[in-house]
């Protein structure tokens, strides 16, 4: 079944992809450079181990260069930063991803800021945070990015409209807020301590929900008409016992009363992928001094 409220992420990303492809192809053509996307993975988590396979099939398919080091959960943390050091230095990586969590023993922080700025394809350097909120061209993350093209394609301008972020995380809640205001809506970001969160949710014409707790906002928290982006992606045991993924919302509560809704999983998702592409072949333009595409 498909329903026009739905927002097809998994559409939308494979367009996005397809157009990517595109100036890959023209870039090779052109100039004979050949975007390079660096993942570094840290130990054996599951769920990193699948998005890491999902990125370097993502990659290669865009035509790109995907170069992947798996470092046992035990490495020390001067030699991720040794690696990181190398692949600053190496002309044919131009982003860099290191996949989240990492172990305990590493200081996250420390390694995100060990990533040259310019190839920060996550945008999580303290250089590109401060870029985005000062409204300058920055490396912005792909979450939030891939939400708002959601949006925009979606509603058009979203000036003027009232937005909700719900969550108040780095990767997703506070970038999210910051691009909001870049597009003129009046932004409120919710969080674990704010007070009736229900009432807040119902005033807005947008909402992010980024909080990583299973159907948490409830359909008569929306106001009737509004666009709800979903980006929570959380595994649960239905009541036979069998798994699925569902999102921060409660989807068959919020269909019938939103305009517009993402699912989980085919919404927010395939999006962070795309815009990873899109944001290491826009940072191997900049390294190169040729044209940024725009996308
Ligand atoms: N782990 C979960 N999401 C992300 C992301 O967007 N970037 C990185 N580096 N790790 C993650």
């Amino acid at each position: 079944m498909t329903d026009a409220k739905i927002i097809d992420g998994n559409l939308f990303s494979a367009r996005l992809r397809d157009t990517l492809a595109g100036h890959v192809r023209a870039m090779k053509d052109a100039h004979g450079v050949t975007p390079g996307l660096a993942v570094v993975l840290v130990g054996e988590d599951p769920a990193s181990q699948v998005y890491v396979r999902t990125k370097h099939k993502r990659t290669v398919e865009a035509g790109m260069n995907s170069f992947e080091h798996a470092l046992p959960a035990d490495t020390p943390e001067d030699r991720v930063l040794a690696l990181i050091a190398g692949l600053n230095a190496d002309p044919a990586v131009h982003g860099i991803l290191v996949q989240l969590p990492l172990p305990r023993h590493i200081d996250s922080q420390k390694v995100i800021e060990a990533i040259d700025p310019a190839k920060d394809v996550d945008g999580f350097h303290p250089i590109n945070v401060g870029r985005l909120a000062a409204g300058l061209d920055a490396m912005v993350p792909c979450t939030p990015l891939g939400s708002l093209m959601l949006l925009k394609d979606r509603l058009g301008r979203l000036a003027g409209l009232d937005a909700v972020v719900v969550g108040r995380s780095n990767i997703v809640g506070k970038p999210m807020a910051q691009l909001l205001i870049k597009e003129s809506c009046t932004v409120t970001v919710a969080h674990s301590q704010t007070r009736d969160l229900a009432a807040v949710v119902r005033r807005a014409d947008i909402v992010v929900a980024a909080v990583g707790k299973p159907e948490m906002i409830r359909g008569d928290w929306l106001k009737p008409g509004c666009t709800v982006i979903d980006v929570g992606i959380n595994r649960v045991t239905a009541a036979d016992g069998s798994k699925k993924l569902v999102g921060d919302v409660a989807f068959a509560e919020a269909l019938p009363v939103a305009g517009a809704i993402t699912p989980v999983p085919g919404g927010v998702g395939p999006m962070t992928i795309a815009c990873l592409l899109r944001n290491t072949l826009v940072a191997c333009a900049r390294q190169h001094g040729l044209p940024v595409p725009e996308v």
